[in-house]
């Protein structure tokens, strides 16, 4: 029990540090929450700081996700355990306790996640978002098929029911968090990957 909340407290704590906010300030970049698409997360990152901000943004928040699973698994924690401790990590990166509560969209941190909890669901939903984002060059659309997705691919893999329902509880999450994203994607008028320049509601 001891090892479990250990495991979610740290979850939540790493979740909770926000790497896009942290480079662009060691890269005296602009706050990603008040330029682009204001998300502090790597697309924005790569609109406002170039493709080195936005991948070390992308391994950070990745990083977040993926360490604190593998940390319950390495202290044996049961599956329950494990995925809460996954939740915990997204949830930091949505809700950060350094950060005012104001987070991302978590797509790197619950890929992250997901990776921890099983690689074979991680490849499947990464190749999901490249073939997505090969064919139509929008993150958004790309991160939100691949989460749609990735509850069927838990179920294929025939993985322990509480990671299914980790899964199941951070894809509406994220989907809300994309609210905005969808509405512009419905418009016709979401930007590109690579795109300069974008503003958001
Ligand atoms: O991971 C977030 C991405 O899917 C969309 O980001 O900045 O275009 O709203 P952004």
């Amino acid at each position: 029990m001891l090892t479990a909340f250990v495991c979610v407290l740290i979850g939540y704590l790493c979740g909770s540090a926000s790497t896009a906010i942290i480079v662009c300030r060691a890269l005296n970049l602009p706050d990603p929450r008040s330029t682009g698409s204001r998300n502090p997360g790597a697309t924005n990152v790569l609109r406002i700081g170039g493709k080195k901000a936005a991948l070390l943004t992308l391994i950070g928040d990745f990083a977040k996700g993926v360490l604190p699973v593998l940390l319950a698994k390495a202290l044996d924690a049961p599956p329950a355990a494990v995925a809460l401790t996954g939740c915990a990590a997204f949830l930091g990166h949505l809700y950060p306790v350094f950060f005012g509560f104001i987070g991302g969209k978590g797509v790197a941190t619950a890929f992250g996640v997901i990776l921890g909890l099983s690689w074979q669901v991680a490849l499947a939903a990464l190749a999901t978002w490249l073939a997505m984002a090969f064919i139509f060059r929008i993150s958004s659309l790309a991160a939100l098929t691949a989460a749609v997705l990735a509850p069927l691919y838990l179920w294929w893999f025939a993985l322990p029911g509480a990671y299914v329902a980790a899964v199941l509880a951070m894809v509406p999450l994220l989907v809300w968090r994309h609210r905005s994203n969808i509405r512009k994607l419905l418009d016709g008028t979401e930007g590109r990957i690579g795109e300069k320049k974008k503003s958001d509601a």
